[in-house]
């Protein structure tokens, strides 16, 4: 049977991506992102890769009230979702003392509260149909260690790490499978004006490893595995001198 994804942050960088990957592979999607007439001409594309429907919704994940009844429209448009891929996010860099109040608002409202808020929707949804699904969020390697003048950043992906890791304790039994994802630098608009973007990937590499990594129904991976699993573990044991110079 025909399978159905939402992708949130689907009007760009890995969302884009991701959407193109699920297209490829013959998936039903369902794009969200603020910007919804890119998301309306994008859908064209994705028919012509493969995929047999697509529906485009205008969301913005920092009005919380909306996101439920947006996966709810996509889940009776598509006949069912099977994944929901909770990938908005915003990153901004400031150091402590700079008065950044709204910059950090909406990095907590987007990649926490907004994440999480897509996660819940998308478990109520699985819950209520009794067959279980699939949940994804997109975490980072920021979310080992809090990063120089990514503190908030390293803060709301840290949180969604322990989201997502208690859910996953919380509903193992219902069938409802969550998946964490942590990218390392993957080439998006997020962060193209960055000097040092050390092992660098595309982000049509990147869709494809999470896709197979979402198939296979893994608890959490980073992105690509190699170099970042391992400099995960390192990034969480590194004394601080050593961990500034390198970041
Ligand atoms: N690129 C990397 O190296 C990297 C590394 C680690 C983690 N990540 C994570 O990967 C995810 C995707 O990032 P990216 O690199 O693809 O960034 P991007 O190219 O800047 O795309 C961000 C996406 O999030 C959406 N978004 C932002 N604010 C939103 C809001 N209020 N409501 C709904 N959608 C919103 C944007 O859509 P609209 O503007 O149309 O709303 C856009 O589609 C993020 O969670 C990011 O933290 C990225």
């Amino acid at each position: 049977m025909t399978q159905a994804v939402l992708i949130t942050g689907a009007s760009s960088g890995i969302g884009e991506a991701l959407a193109r990957e699920y297209a490829r592979r013959g998936w039903k999607i369902a794009l969200a992102a603020r910007r919804a007439p890119a998301l309306a001409e994008f859908r064209a594309e994705l028919r012509s890769l493969g995929s047999p429907e697509v529906i485009a919704l205008g969301l913005d994940v920092r009005d919380s009230a909306t996101i439920a009844p947006a996966l709810e429209e996509a889940d009776a448009a598509l006949g069912g979702l099977d994944l929901v891929i909770a990938n908005a996010g915003v990153a901004h860099m400031f150091a402590a003392g700079t008065g950044q109040i709204e910059q950090m608002r909406e990095m907590i409202e987007v990649n926490l509260i907004g994440a999480c808020a897509t996660v819940d929707a998308a478990v109520a949804i699985f819950l209520r149909r009794g067959r279980g699904g699939h949940v994804v969020g997109i975490s980072s390697m920021a979310r080992y260690r809090g990063l120089a003048r990514l503190g908030i950043y390293s803060a709301t992906k840290a949180g969604l790490h322990r989201y997502l890791q208690a859910t996953r304790m919380e509903h193992a039994g219902a069938g409802i499978t969550v998946t964490e994802l942590a990218p390392g630098y993957i080439d998006t608009p997020m962060n193209r004006a960055n000097t040092s973007r050390p092992f660098v990937v595309g982000a049509d590499v990147a869709a494809r490893v999470m896709a197979d990594l979402i198939e296979r129904r893994v608890a959490c991976a980073t992105v690509p595995r190699w170099p970042w699993m391992v400099l995960g573990r390192l990034m969480q044991v590194l004394p601080v001198p050593i961990l500034r110079r390198l970041t």
